[in-house]
C-alpha cells in the first residue's frame, strides 16, 4: 500500500514526482525516495518520514538534476520504516533502480538463491530482491531490461505496481502490474506513471490503466505499447481522456482534506444523483443496472461485502434494500467473506462496495463470488479502478477524489447509490404507487440543501467538541437504519483522534456496554424523531440515570430529547431511510474537530492509509 511517480520527458523530473508523492501520501506514509536520472548520474535520496522530510533532506543531499525520475511515499509492509527500507532500491550492480507497490510473497525462496549466487542485501524488503531478480535475469539470459522484468515477474508471487530503469538505458521506463494500481500519464513526448492519475491531471488529462498481469516499456519517441506477462501477447492501449480537474485534489482554503471533503458533501450527493433521478418524470435511470435489471430482480438474495466505512454504508444499504425491495440482504466484511467458505451460487447477486475500488480483500471477495457463479455489481468512486473493472456491471459514485484517510462523502454517495438502486428494483417490483415514488424522489432531492443545513451546526459542533476532547472512551448509539451510523460515528473517531470508541444498537445497551456508563462516559445518540424515536429517549433515560453525559442528534424543532441531553445537535426533517445521510454529518464534524483539538494529522492517522492494497 504505498504511492508511485515516475516521469520522463522534457521537464524537470524533481517537482513533478515531489508533487506527485504529496498527492498519493494517502496510500502511506512512513518513509518516501526519490531517484533522477541526469544520463550521466543517478541520484537517489530517500528517508524515513513524510514527503516533506524527502524534500528538506534531497535539497541538502542531491543534485536535484533530470528528467528521467522515480518516487516512491511507503506503508510498510517487510521491513520496518527507516531511511534503508524505503524505496527506491538499487540492483548490486547500481544500474538497474526499482519503485514498488505490493507483496512479493515467495521473496524469502527469491533471495536464498540469489545469494547463494553472490548477490547481497542491505535491507530487509521484497523489493530489493526484485531489482536483483531482474538484474540476475538480465545478464544470465542477456536480455534487454523490459524481457528481464516480465521474466522475472514470472517467477514472483505476489503483487505489485513496479517501474524500473536501467541507467544503460536513459530513455526508458519498464513499468508492470499486478494487483496493485499503476496509471500512464501520456502528454507531448513525456511520459508520467503514477498510482493514480493524480500526479499528472494538471499535465495531461489522456491516460493509460494497466490491467492485471501487463507491463508496458515506456520510451520517448515510441507509443506506448502493453505486453501480457505472462504470454507476451501484445495489445494496443485503450486510452481514456480523464475528467478529472486539478482544483478538486487541492485543499481549497480548508485546513484538511478531511473538512473540505466533509463540506464537499451536499455537492458530491448531487453530483452522484445527477441524471439519474428524475423526479419530474417519476424515474430512476442507471446505465449501470439497466441490462442486468433481471439479475436483481431474480436474485435469491443480495450478499454485500465491503470494508470499513464502505461495509458501513452497505449495513445502511440492508435496512433499505430490505424494506424497499423485500429481497434478502446479507453484508459481509469482505475479509471474513473470502476466507470462510461461503455458501455461494449463481443466483445470488454480489455488490462490492469501495471508495478506492483498490481494497485487497474486497477484490479477493469479488473474485470468489464471480468463481462460484454470482453476478457481481461494484460501487465504486474511482474510475477505472481494480474494483471497476473486476465487477460484471456497476454504478459509480461521483464524490470527486477523496483524499482524506478518513472516508466520509464516500460513505454518503454510497448511500445514495444504493439508494437509487434499491428504488429502481422497488419501482420494477410494483411496490411503490407512482406517487409514492415521485414523493421519495422528490425528498431525496432535498437532501443536497438539507445536508447543506445540517453543516451549519459546525460552530455549536465545535464548542461541544472542546468539552469532550479529552474523553478516553466514548459510545456511539443508534437504532434502525442510524445504528450503522452510530458504528461510523465511532470508526472516524477512533480512526482520527485515537480515542477508544464504540458503536452500539440502542437497544443493546442494556446487554453490556451500559456497565461502562458513569459522569466520564461520553454518549452520543441519534434520536431523531421517526422510526424508535419513543424507545430511544428511553435508552436516553437510562444513560442519564447512569450519570453519563448525553450528546444527542435531533430532528429540528425535537423538545423532548433536548430535555434530558447534555447537548443536542439538530438536523433537518426528512424520511426515516434517508435519514443516514444526516446524521453522520455532525458526527464527522465531531471526530474532525475532536482530532484537530488533540493535534492529531487528521489526513494522515497513525498506521493508516488510504486504500488497503494488501491483506
Ligand atoms: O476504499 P474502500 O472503501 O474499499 O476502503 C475501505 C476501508 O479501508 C475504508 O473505508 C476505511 O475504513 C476508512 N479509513 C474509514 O474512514
Amino acid at each position: 500500500m504505498c504511492g508511485i511517480v515516475g516521469y520522463i520527458g522534457h521537464r524537470d523530473a524533481y517537482p513533478v514526482i515531489i508533487k506527485g508523492l504529496e498527492r498519493l501520501e494517502y496510500r502511506g506514509y512512513d518513509s518516501a525516495g526519490i531517484a533522477l536520472y541526469d544520463g550521466n548520474t543517478v541520484n537517489l535520496c530517500k528517508t524515513k518520514g513524510k514527503v516533506e522530510d524527502l524534500k528538506k533532506k534531497s535539497k541538502l543531499e542531491i543534485s536535484l538534476n533530470g528528467n528521467l525520475g522515480i518516487g516512491h511515499t511507503r506503508w510498510a509492509t517487510h521491513g520496518v520504516p527507516n531511511d534503508i527500507n524505503s524505496h527506491p532500491h538499487y540492483s548490486n550492480s547500481g544500474d538497474l533502480v526499482i519503485i514498488h507497490n505490493g507483496i512479493i510473497e515467495n521473496y524469502e525462496s527469491i533471495k536464498k538463491e540469489l545469494i547463494k549466487r553472490g548477490y547481497t542485501f542491505e535491507s530487509d524488503t521484497d523489493t530489493e530482491v526484485l531489482v536483483n531478480l531482474i538484474e540476475e535475469v538480465k545478464s544470465k539470459e542477456n536480455v534487454m531490461l523490459g524481457q528481464a522484468v516480465q521474466i522475472a515477474l514470472n517467477e514472483v508471487v505476489g503483487a505489485y505496481a513496479i517501474a524500473v530503469f536501467d541507467k544503460n538505458k536513459p530513455d526508458e521506463i519498464v513499468v508492470a502490474k499486478l494487483g496493485s494500481p499503476l496509471a500512464i500519464g501520456i502528454g507531448e513526448n513525456e511520459f508520467f506513471i503514477a498510482s493514480d492519475a493524480s500526479p499528472f491531471i494538471e499535465f495531461t488529462n489522456n491516460a493509460v490503466y494497466l490491467e492485471d498481469e501487463e507491463m508496458a516499456i515506456v520510451r520517448l519517441g515510441k507509443e506506448i505499447k502493453l505486453r501480457k506477462i505472462k504470454n507476451d501477447a501484445v495489445a494496443y492501449p485503450n486510452i481514456l481522456e480523464l475528467q478529472m480537474n486539478i482544483e478538486e485534489i487541492e485543499k481549497g482554503g480548508f485546513d484538511h482534506f478531511m473538512l473540505k471533503e466533509i463540506y464537499e458533501q451536499p455537492r458530491a450527493i448531487l453530483d452522484t444523483y445527477r441524471g439519474r433521478l428524475l423526479a419530474e418524470q417519476g424515474i430512476v435511470k442507471m446505465a449501470g443496472i439497466d441490462q442486468h435489471l433481471d439479475k436483481f430482480l431474480n436474485a435469491n438474495r443480495i450478499i454485500i461485502v465491503a470494508c470499513g466505512t464502505s461495509w458501513h454504508a452497505g449495513l445502511v444499504a440492508e435496512y433499505i434494500f430490505e424494506n424497499l425491495t423485500r429481497i434478502p440482504v446479507e453484508v459481509e466484511y469482505a475479509s471474513e467473506f473470502r476466507y470462510r467458505n461461503p455458501v455461494i451460487n449463481k443466483d445470488d447477486v454480489v455488490i462490492a462496495i469501495s471508495q478506492s475500488g483498490e481494497t485487497a480483500d474486497t477484490l479477493a471477495a469479488i473474485k470468489l463470488a464471480k468463481e462460484n457463479g454470482a453476478f457481481v455489481f461494484g460501487v465504486c468512486n474511482v474510475v477505472g479502478s481494480s474494483i471497476a473493472r473486476e465487477t460484471h456491471a456497476g454504478a459509480y459514485t461521483h464524490a470527486g477524489p477523496e483524499i482524506g484517510v478518513a472516508s466520509t462523502k464516500a460513505f454518503t454517495t454510497q448511500i445514495t447509490v444504493l439508494t437509487l438502486l434499491a428504488l429502481n428494483l422497488a419501482k420494477e417490483k410494483e411496490l411503490f404507487t407512482d406517487v409514492q415514488f415521485r414523493e421519495y424522489l422528490t425528498e431525496l432531492e432535498t437532501i443536497p440543501a438539507k445536508v447543506e443545513k445540517a453543516l451549519e451546526s459546525n460552530s455549536l459542533i465545535e464548542i461541544i467538541s472542546d468539552v469532550y476532547k479529552d474523553s478516553t472512551n466514548c459510545l456511539y448509539l443508534g437504532r434502525g437504519y442510524n445504528f450503522p451510523v452510530a458504528l461510523e460515528g465511532a470508526l472516524k473517531l477512533k480512526e482520527i483522534s485515537y480515542i477508544h470508541a464504540e458503536g452500539y444498537p440502542a437497544a443493546e445497551m442494556k446487554h453490556g456496554p451500559i456497565a461502562l456508563i458513569d459522569e466520564q462516559m461520553p454518549v452520543f445518540v441519534i434520536a431523531t424523531n421517526k422510526g424508535h424515536y419513543e424507545k430511544v429517549v428511553s435508552n436516553i433515560q437510562e444513560i442519564k440515570s447512569r450519570k453519563g453525559k448525553i450528546i444527542a442528534i435531533v430532528t429540528e424543532g425535537d423538545e423532548q430529547v433536548k430535555e434530558l441531553a447534555d447537548h443536542c445537535i439538530e438536523i433537518p426533517e426528512t424520511f426515516e431511510s434517508l435519514t443516514p445521510l444526516l446524521t453522520t454529518i455532525p458526527l464527522q464534524l465531531l471526530s474532525y474537530h475532536i482530532a484537530v483539538m488533540r493535534n492529531c494529522n487528521v489526513d494522515q492517522p497513525r498506521n493508516l492509509a488510504k486504500s488497503v492494497t494488501v491483506e
